[in-house]
């Protein structure tokens, strides 16, 4: 289960904490009730058949591929992306590539580049199946499958994860006989992690998905009911919004959660961030950042939080040996792990930039596993969910998207959107 710890320091003040607390917890039911609320009870309800079939998938993509290149964008990609990575990558012995999250030619030949001399699988992912950077992504990497290996065999390679029967990308699957998993009607891009839009990447990568929905559930269970730690965590970052403090910056000392960074801030943004409001998500990897953005955290405009992902578990790993000359003068470490190290260095930083006028937060996990990591994605679907209620706005629509969509399609003179 996820807790939450917070300091505030001087500056902020936590008078209307309790009454926003309140107000959150009666939000949970709204949520569930939602258009597009159906994230909140997916840990115990989703379709068991599928996830058999997804877990048949990656078993196969592991016999037959070395790569699987997983074509999608924002919440068709960030999750499954975050999750394997922060798990310390793949396990077996297919290796995910991404592509078609932007349109760089650099990075598609990239992609293609590394694709040489090896065996494919493409999971073209889009709720939508319309979105233009994983649409062109896939027709150029569905080019270079069926001259390897022919039509039939290529189908074969090919998974599509779209929407259960509307879309291009669902006719062409139709059509062309791909192995389809759905994005459920009623789960946004962003909150879709835990659908098969992550599990087909996350189970090919190695990592049990039963584990990653268990952990989601368990949390689900302490959240449901009143909102539990959620709703403690949504009402202090609309307290301290209130306050002044419109930037919360995510901050993780281990840089395999860079990416969940990155999912972090789009569940945030694309959440909160309409009608003029929104608390600003920005995010750190200490303690690299603490060497770049550190100065910036602990001097500059005080209208910052930091929420820090934490770890409880010890991790018992490599250690400071011991050099009888001591020229580096560290023998007061010797022998400690460098975990140890880090977690002084963590409660360090929250302590200076505590001190520094920045209200510090803690989202701590038990330990770093699959089930850890589905409590994690759960507690923030809940926290977002309930803090953007809090703030006026609906969670789970993205109106502003559109705007750049329709004029770069007028750019590119798509038919029907020409000047
Ligand atoms: O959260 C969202 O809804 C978005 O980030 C979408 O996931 C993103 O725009 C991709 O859309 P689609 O899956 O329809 O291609």
């Amino acid at each position: 289960m996820i807790d939450v710890k917070w300091e505030l320091g001087v500056k902020a003040k936590s008078d209307d904490f309790e009454a926003l607390v309140a107000e959150a917890r009666g939000y949970v039911a709204r949520a569930q009730q939602a258009d597009f609320g159906a994230w909140v009870d997916l840990p115990l309800k989703y379709d068991k058949d599928e996830f058999e079939r997804i877990q048949r998938a990656a078993e196969r993509i592991n016999q037959d591929s070395d790569y699987l290149v997983c074509v999608g964008i924002g919440g068709s990609y960030l999750g499954h992306r975050a999750v394997i990575e922060a798990l310390g990558g793949e396990r077996g012995r297919t290796k995910i590539l991404y592509a078609g999250n932007s349109l760089s030619a650099r990075g598609l030949e990239k992609v293609l580049a590394e694709l040489e001399g090896h065996d494919f699988s493409i999971n073209v992912i889009s709720k939508s199946g319309t979105t233009t950077e994983p649409a062109v992504a896939f027709r150029i990497l569905k080019r270079r499958l069926l001259e390897q290996y022919g039509e039939t065999a290529a189908k074969q390679r090919i998974y599509a994860t779209t929407d259960a029967g509307r879309g291009a990308l669902h006719d062409e699957a139709v059509a062309m006989g791909y192995e389809r998993f759905v994005v459920p009607d009623d789960i946004g891009g962003r909150y879709s992690v835990l659908t098969a839009v992550g599990l087909l990447a996350i189970a090919t990568a190695g990592y049990d998905i039963a584990a990653l929905l268990d952990g989601a559930e368990e949390e689900r269970m302490s959240l449901i009911s009143d909102g539990g730690k959620a709703a403690e965590y949504a009402a202090l970052r609309n307290m301290l919004l209130r306050q002044g403090f419109n930037v919360e910056v995510l901050a993780n000392f281990e840089p395999q959660f860079g990416y969940f960074n990155e999912w972090w801030k789009q569940l945030f943004g694309e959440s909160e961030g309409k009608d003029g409001k929104g608390i600003f998500p920005a995010s750190v990897i200490y303690s690299t950042d603490l060497h770049s953005m550190g100065q910036y955290m602990q001097e500059g405009r005080r209208e910052l939080f930091e929420t820090f992902v934490e770890l409880a578990e010890e991790y018992d790993g490599v250690r400071v040996p011991a050099e009888p000359e001591n020229l580096d003068g560290l023998n007061y470490l010797e022998g400690k792990s460098l975990d140890y190290i880090c977690k002084k260095a963590n409660a360090a930083t929250r302590e200076a930039h505590l001190a520094g006028d920045v209200p510090v937060i803690e989202v701590i996990m038990p330990r770093l596993d699959e089930q850890a990591m589905g409590a994690l994605i759960y507690f923030f679907e809940m926290s977002c969910a309930l803090s953007a209620y809090l703030l006026g706005v609906n969670p789970f629509n993205q109106p502003g998207v559109e705007a750049y969509k329709k004029r770069m399609f007028e750019l590119l003179e798509k038919p029907g959107f020409e000047a």
